[in-house]
């Protein structure tokens, strides 16, 4: 099957390789992205690339006229801390340009019935106050305002499904990590210790290093994403029967994360500590069952492979962007 899709913040971390997925398997791709955190470069000569925010009503017409099978929503203000300072700038963009979206797909001129898929949240969805493993019915009581305004997008999504038919899933992704991660933001360990060990600076650890994160490696969430917004399904109608975790089912403590990447990087970058970061959970793992069954997905990539991978994709940015100065 090949068939139109849009993605929004195509030209992102996760994004750009969703992009690349359906790329690969003979898709239209259009991206929306105004550029915030992604990169022009990111974005493959074959997408049609539009940069502007996804508020904008130019956004909104693309949706309604483009006769998309599928759009993807990526597209968000992910920084939990600025979520924290600035609330009301991450419902803007989290709550109500994707409210605006489902508007726009539930008053589009063409006769596709269009997938709607929406990034979520596994590792902040649930609180600190569920004890993981977290399945997708786990109570939830998010501790920041980036994992409300996710868990309300949701709402919307399961609304606009039942009230309106709208065909929509949630995607609630564990930590992702991998290639192109930008190792300047809040988010990200994996991607920000790679450019510590380029640099010839310590790990910062925070904390006693003790906890845990489900790391997930970008190929295999980009594959989830491909079956969430291809497959034929039939989902319940409840918020957590339209959801589905994509992670890896274990959680590793952030220690053994910096050593595993040490090990794969073969080198002795020390490692230093710093007190615990006010506000972050102790662990966040999330069972991924759902997903195994019903997306028939799996993650393919270990972590000591996806470090190891990741590692060398940095390493050979550096050594290019270094060549490109001389
Ligand atoms: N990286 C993770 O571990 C993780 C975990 C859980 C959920 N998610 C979700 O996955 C999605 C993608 O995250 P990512 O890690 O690729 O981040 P990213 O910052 O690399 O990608 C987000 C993209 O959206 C674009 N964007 C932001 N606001 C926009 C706006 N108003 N209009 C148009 N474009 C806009 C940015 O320029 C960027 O290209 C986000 O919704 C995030 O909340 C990510």
């Amino acid at each position: 099957m090949s068939g139109r899709v849009l993605i929004t913040g195509g030209a992102g971390f996760i994004g750009s390789h969703v992009v690349d997925r359906f790329l690969e398997r003979g898709w239209d791709v259009e991206i929306i992205d105004d550029l915030s955190t992604g990169k022009r470069e990111n974005v493959p000569a074959a997408a049609r690339f539009h940069q502007f925010d996804v508020r904008a009503p130019d956004a909104v017409r693309i949706v309604a006229t483009g006769g998309f099978d599928a759009i993807v929503h990526l597209a968000a203000q992910m920084d939990v801390r600025r979520s924290v300072a600035d609330p009301v700038l991450d419902a803007g963009v989290n709550i109500v340009a994707t409210l605006g979206l489902l508007e726009a797909v539930r008053h589009s001129t063409h006769a596709k019935r269009t997938r709607v898929v929406f990034s979520s949240t596994g590792g902040v969805l649930y609180g600190e106050l569920a004890t993981p493993p977290n399945v997708e019915t786990t109570p939830k009581e998010p501790d920041s305002p980036y994992a409300i305004a996710k868990l309300a997008a949701e709402y919307y999504l399961s609304y606009f499904a039942r009230i309106h038919g709208l065909d929509t899933v949630s995607l609630r992704f564990g930590n992702v990590y991998g290639p192109r991660q930008d190792p300047h933001g809040e988010a990200g360990v994996v991607a920000i210790f790679c450019g510590r060990i380029l640099e010839g600076r310590p790990l910062t650890v925070f904390g006693d290093g003790l906890q845990t994160r489900d790391y997930v490696h970008v190929s295999d969430v980009a594959e989830a994403t491909w079956r969430a917004a291809t497959m034929p399904l039939s989902l319940g109608v409840r918020v957590d029967e339209r959801a589905f975790n994509v992670g890896t089912g274990v959680g590793t403590p952030v220690l053994e994360l910096a050593n595993a990447l040490l090990a794969a990087a073969a080198v002795d970058t020390p490692i230093e500590f710093a007190p615990k970061r006010p506000g972050e959970p102790q662990h966040s793992s999330i069972i991924i069952e759902r997903a195994r069954r019903v997306l028939e997905w799996a993650p393919r990539v270990s972590l000591a492979d996806g470090l190891a991978e990741t590692f060398r994709w940095f390493a050979a940015r550096a050594n290019s962007t270094a060549a490109s100065r001389l």
